[in-house]
């Protein structure tokens, strides 16, 4: 599945899938430039002979140019959950992939890979996926000329994520008890390497043109049984409390108004839409997804692990 050594530009590399995927293009032979706002983000990249990491800011049209330009395959995977100050959805998701395409298009690079997220829709409930819908629209909108593929995943798994680990340490914290809003919310989580082994696979195949792939891991879950997962594997305690809507919607109106924001009312507007595959495009690709109970013991550290504070005290 490796095929010719392409340059790439991997937009949003120094994040979660971003770590994961730059290493996996790098094993495969591909030269990688991993544009970032900050360069300590990406310091654990620098070890990957094949990679640069370059000092950019990717909405300033003309550092896009540049960025772009020569290149055999752009990736996005430039995302935030949450806004923060001019840091809008609409800035980071819509307008970017909109400022994307007319870069594309200026340097005559034609392949383009964009992340997006199941439930991605302009007439979705809550403004991140309305944003990511967007941004699909305008990369479906250049299919003239755009060789696109969008890849639309579930909640992603794996180490350094901020699903299983979050979930881990809040219930560290709180000695194992959580009042959870929307617990009848239904996932297929998504290991994170299933995730990256898709961009892979996409990246040289040319029937993944101008398609959008749905990513889901094996199983269905509410938000409940992925923290009671999350909790038998990493040995903890887990009371969870699951809050009517009324009270759930006031949880996150109060936690996004601290600081970090662990849940804010967008997300939980995201969280009535069930994200669930309608179809696999996992299959489609020729990947058989790996379940959490199949890798999260790899990583998530047990209380017999040194270093973990209960085995400490
Ligand atoms: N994790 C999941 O469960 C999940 C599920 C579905 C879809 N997705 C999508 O997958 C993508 C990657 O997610 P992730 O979990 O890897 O996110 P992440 O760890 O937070 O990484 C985000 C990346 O985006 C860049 N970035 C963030 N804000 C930016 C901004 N304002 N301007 C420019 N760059 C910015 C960061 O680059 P620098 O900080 O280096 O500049 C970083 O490389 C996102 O598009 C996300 O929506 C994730």
């Amino acid at each position: 599945m490796v095929g010719e050594p392409m340059n790439i530009c991997v937009l949003g590399g120094t994040g979660f899938v971003g770590t994961a995927l730059v290493n996996r293009l790098a094993r495969d032979g591909h030269w990688v430039v991993v544009p970032t706002r900050n360069p300590e983000h990406g310091q654990h990249l620098r070890v990957l002979p094949t990679v640069e990491l370059a000092t950019a800011n990717v909405h300033d049209p003309s550092a896009l140019d540049r960025l772009v330009t020569g290149m055999d395959a752009v990736i996005n995977l430039v995302g935030i959950l949450n806004e923060h100050g001019r840091c809008t959805f609409q800035l980071v998701h819509a307008a970017l992939a909109q400022k994307l395409v007319a870069a594309l298009k200026a340097a005559r690079v034609r392949r383009l890979l964009q992340m997006s997220a199941l439930g991605a829709d302009t007439g979705a409930p809550s403004r991140y996926l309305r944003s990511k819908g967007e941004a699909e629209a305008h990369i479906r909108a250049a299919a003239a000329h755009l060789d696109f593929t969008i890849l639309r995943p579930s909640v992603i798994f794996g180490p350094g994520d901020s699903l299983t680990n979050r979930f881990a340490n809040l219930l560290r914290l709180s000695g194992g008890f959580l009042p959870l809003a929307r617990p009848q919310a239904r996932f297929s989580p998504v290991y994170v390497h299933d995730v990256t082994e898709a961009f892979a696979r996409a990246l040289s195949d040319r029937k993944t043109h101008g398609q959008s792939y749905e990513l889901c891991g094996p199983q269905v879950m509410t938000l409940e049984q992925l923290v009671r997962t999350t909790a038998q594997a990493a040995g903890l305690r887990c009371l969870l409390l699951g809050l009517p809507d009324p009270i759930g919607r006031l949880q996150a109106a109060l936690l996004g108004a601290l600081p970090g924001k662990p849940l804010t009312l967008d997300n939980f507007r995201s969280l009535t839409l069930d994200s669930v595959c309608a179809d696999s495009g996992c299959e489609r690709l020729g990947i058989a997804p790996r379940t959490m109970a199949q890798i999260l013991p790899g990583y998530l550290p047990s209380p017999a692990t040194p270093g973990n504070s209960r085995a400490m005290a």
